[in-house]
Formats: structure tokens, sequence, C-alpha cells
């Protein structure tokens, strides 16, 4: 059975809830018609206006974080029921900005993972590798210990319904695409280590998106490759070309 492509916009800290309804304006008649399933990432506080602004149609909503404690003393946080409440059904885990600027860990990763199951949501758990891990060869090694780390303790099934991102730090934000088999060969990669840790039958489910610079000129080629099951969209997710992504195929 084919996987259903997944292409996902990380709004990142770039809307107000003014602009993220403004946004939602412009890109509802654009990805209407999609043959992949549409999702916006989006911060905190714009959740519950764009949830509203997507309402009765083709697009979910997630959160770009969430904490690891149901509620209490944690200034600033925001728990896994708030997002539920909130109306939105995922949430990216592991973002390369989460583990780079907040210190981020692979075992505080797999607690998020953990709690977002135990709460309904579906996580897009981030891997990826820098540069300079890139250049010294070690990118399987290195996707492969994200992964076994940051899924420990979640069941087969769980993990079949989720989603992975592979985005080399070195390509995001940067304009520099990984080329499609570079992405390609690290896709396949996770979804044999997934193989490992479960079987054929989850890594044949779980979906596999690319991340770091795709655009409207670069989507078709990524989307074309057999282990690249959609996209998580910085910059081009703000924009109508966010579409042209969604409506690859057409
Ligand atoms: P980019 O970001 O598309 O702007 O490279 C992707 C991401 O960080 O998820």
């Amino acid at each position: 059975m084919a996987r259903r492509k997944i292409i996902a916009g990380n709004w990142k800290m770039n809307k107000t809830p003014s602009e993220a309804r403004e946004l939602c304006a412009l890109l509802a008649p654009l990805v209407k018609d999609a043959d992949t399933d549409v999702v916006y990432c989006v911060p905190a506080i714009d959740i519950v206006p764009v949830v509203e602004a997507v309402k009765g149609s083709n697009v979910e909503v997630g959160a770009e974080n969430m904490y690891i404690e149901e509620k209490g003393a944690y200034t600033g946080e925001i728990a896994p029921d708030m997002i539920v409440d909130a109306g939105a059904k995922w949430v990216i885990i592991g973002h390369s900005e989460r583990r780079e600027y907040f210190k981020e860990d692979d075992a505080f990763l797999n607690k998020k993972v953990l709690k977002a199951f135990e709460h309904g949501l579906t996580p897009i758990l981030c891997c990826g590798e820098s540069l300079e891990q890139r250049e010294s060869g070690v990118t399987l090694d290195w996707i492969r210990l994200q992964i076994k780390s940051d899924l420990q303790g979640v069941t087969k099934e769980q993990a079949s319904g989720m989603v992975i991102a592979y985005e080399p730090i070195w390509a995001i934000g940067t304009g520099k695409t990984a080329t499609a088999d570079q992405a390609e060969e690290v896709c396949r990669a996770i979804r044999e280590c997934i193989a490992e840790i479960y079987d054929t039958d989850t890594a044949e489910k779980i979906r596999i998106q690319y991340g770091g610079s795709m655009n409207g000129g670069n989507c078709k080629e990524l989307l074309a490759k057999p282990n690249i099951d959609g996209g998580l969209i910085g910059g081009a997710s703000l924009k109508a070309e966010f579409a042209e992504i969604v409506n690859y195929n057409k």
C-alpha cells in the first residue's frame, strides 16, 4: 500500500495571530484540492486562530513544541493537553533549532515523544546531521543514534502512525538543499532503522519527510523518491509557494 504524502509547514517564530489568519486565508483556496495530507505547525499563540481559520477544510494543525509535564509551575511552557484542547493534532519534536538553541537532548526528546502519544498527539520527530558530521562520514550512524534514542518505549502501533522528518542542519534555511539522492539515502536508512527496531510492516507504514530548503522548484524531484513521503517546510511555508509543494503532482 502506497503511503500518503504529508506536507507540513513549520512556520517557526514568524506570524502574529493576525498574520497567521491572513496566511491561512491566502493558502486556503490554493491547498484545498491537495492529494496530500496538509499540516500547519504554528507558534503556540497561533494555534487557536489557525484552528479556527482552517475549520472544515483539509488542513490540520500542529504545535512546534511542547513540554513534558501535565501542568504546574513551568512558567512559559505549553502542556500537551493545552495543545489538544486548542484543536491541534500534531507536534514537532526535536527540531534542530530546539536541539541547538534550547539544548534539548535525546533523553528529553524521548520523554516528549512518549508524552505526545500519551495525549493522542502525533509527533513529527526531527533528526539530522551537521555539516561537520556529513563531511566526516558519520551521518548515518548519527541519525540511527538519534532515532533509536528518541523512540525508546514507543510501541510499533504508535511508530506506524508517526512522522519522522530528516532535516540536514546545513540545509535548513540556507537555500542549500540536499540532493534528492542524498535525501533518499538517509530516508532509506531511517526506514531500515525502523525495520530493525520494530519490523518491516512498521517501516513500510511510517512516513518520512525531508526538510531543508524544500521549495516549489525542488520538491518534485525530492518527493519522487521512494522513501521520501513528504516535506517539512520552513521558509516556503510562509507564502503561496507552499501550495506548489502541496500540489507537486498536479
Ligand atoms: P527551511 O526550514 O525550509 O526554511 O529550510 C525547514 C525546517 O527547519 O523545518
